[in-house]
């Protein structure tokens, strides 16, 4: 990573610890590694993103819906998923320090050398790890159970196909949608939030018939999809690309897998991944829990089971990248050139001056009017420049300041981010002009 680039990841970490963005995992005991946790600010975008994904897959779409299932899971499902005997990365010990890495990522493995630049580094021979996180239930101790949290959320939509087609109206082609957290024991946490061992994703299980040409046509479909997707948060065009899989970096699930990835300080890395899972997940279950897991078309009466092309994205990668591709340093200020649909904040409200009473609550009354539709802030310290260098911070599109002439003639100024242009509207336009200027 060069110096300028490794600059601008921190700068991101701090602005994200100083904004309310991220802070490390249960960080006042020392954080454990590889969590985090996402403070006001960040907590909305994160929604934001979850919420306009949920609306353009669920919401939008005639052929796909949602589901919400328990990440713990009977661990049968979690064999039948290949999970327990294949998911793994290759580890290996570095034998001066003990420190384990991943031995396929030889950067990180060359960064490790470095720091013992005076000794020659040998490692351990390359074993499989097993990223799956292990819990135990029950309540009497030495009968406990153990478990697994799920290191992907793609099983309980699996185990729930039948269910779903037998409570809906669903036809092959569908899909079926979900957002949630997932764990991974990862050997290396790291790049901030970019690899942690809690995290969440956001999937579509696409069903289809089992066809070659019919899978060509619904991965290269995912694959478009969700670039234009991508595309429409605002990323430039630039910083994203595909990479297809070679044979052997494929999970065990997958016949064919491309990613979407992002020109990050550390490299082009992976956002998010479209994976040809065939019938891998519905025969093994059909095959470990002796239930019938094939679909009937109604029309021809054809019995078969499905193949499925997923779609699979990391929510707090993808905020990370969003972040990055969105940071300016423009002269004076740091601005975040979030879109407005995933902006925290769409607006913030000001009383000119603090200590004017008559300011405060004609100011309070157009916050509290426009919060019944929008998410606003409101900010009263002090002056007008380090309130916009606050909100521009935070990428707020925004400011909306009551003044001594608000009082007069109902109009307050309305700032934009980016132009950082300021214009005199009407009170009551404030609403529609923000609807329309998104
Ligand atoms: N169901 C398929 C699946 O889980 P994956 O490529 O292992 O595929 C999908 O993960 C996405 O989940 C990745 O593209 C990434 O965005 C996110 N992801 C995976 N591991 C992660 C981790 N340790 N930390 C943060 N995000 C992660």
């Amino acid at each position: 990573m060069t110096t300028s680039n490794q600059n601008l990841l921190e700068k991101i970490v701090s602005l994200c610890k100083r904004r309310g963005f991220v802070f490390p995992g249960s960080e006042i005991y020392g954080g454990l590694r590889g969590t985090w946790d996402y403070g006001p600010t960040g907590a909305l975008l994160k929604k934001n993103l979850k919420d306009l994904w949920w609306k353009d897959m669920v919401q939008l779409r005639d052929d796909v819906v949602g589901v919400d299932a328990a990440i713990m899971m009977n661990p049968k499902a979690w064999e039948a998923s290949g999970h327990v005997t294949s998911f793994s990365d290759p580890l290996v010990e570095c034998k001066i320090c003990h420190q384990r890495f991943r031995a396929d990522k030889p950067d990180e493995i060359k960064e490790h050398e470095q720091t013992h630049a005076d000794k020659k580094v040998e490692w351990t021979e390359p074993r499989q790890f097993n990223l799956l996180v292990k819990a135990y239930l029950g309540v009497i101790e030495g009968e406990q159970g153990q478990i697994f949290l799920r290191g992907e959320i793609t099983n309980g939509v699996q185990v729930n196909f039948k269910n779903v087609i037998d409570s809906t109206r669903v036809k092959i082609p569908f899909g079926i949608a979900q957002i949630g957290k997932a764990f991974r024991n990862e050997i290396t946490p790291g790049g901030f939030t970019y690899r942690s061992r809690e995290f969440e994703q956001m999937e579509v299980q696409y069903y289809i018939k089992p066809d070659e040409a019919e899978g060509k046509k619904w991965f290269e479909y995912w694959k478009q999809n969700r670039m234009d997707w991508y595309l429409s948060l605002g990323f430039k065009k630039e910083s994203l690309r595909f990479r297809d899989h070679a044979d052997d970096e494929r999970a065990h699930y997958a016949r064919a897998a491309t990613d979407i990835e992002y020109n990050s300080p550390w490299g082009w890395q992976e956002v998010m991944g479209i994976h040809h899972r065939a019938d891998w997940d519905l025969r093994r279950h059909q095959e470990f829990s002796g239930q019938d897991m094939s679909y009937r078309d109604p029309e021809t009466n054809e019995s078969y089971i499905p193949w499925d092309i997923e779609t699979s994205a990391g929510v707090d990668r993808s905020m990370l990248f969003l972040l990055l591709d969105s940071y300016r340093e423009e002269d004076e200020r740091v601005v975040l050139k979030l879109p407005f649909k995933l902006a925290p904040y769409k607006a913030a409200v000001f009383p000119l001056l603090k200590n004017k009473p008559e300011l405060v609550a004609k100011a309070k009354e157009i916050f509290d009017s426009l919060r019944k539709e929008f998410m606003v802030a409101w900010d009263d310290r002090g002056n007008i420049g380090k309130r916009y260098y606050a909100q521009d911070e935070i990428g707020t599109p925004y400011c909306i300041t009551v003044d001594f002439q608000t009082l007069e003639d109902g109009t307050v100024t309305i700032r934009d981010r980016d132009t950082m242009a300021q214009e005199r509207i009407g009170i009551q336009e404030i609403a529609s002009s923000l609807k329309e200027r998104k």
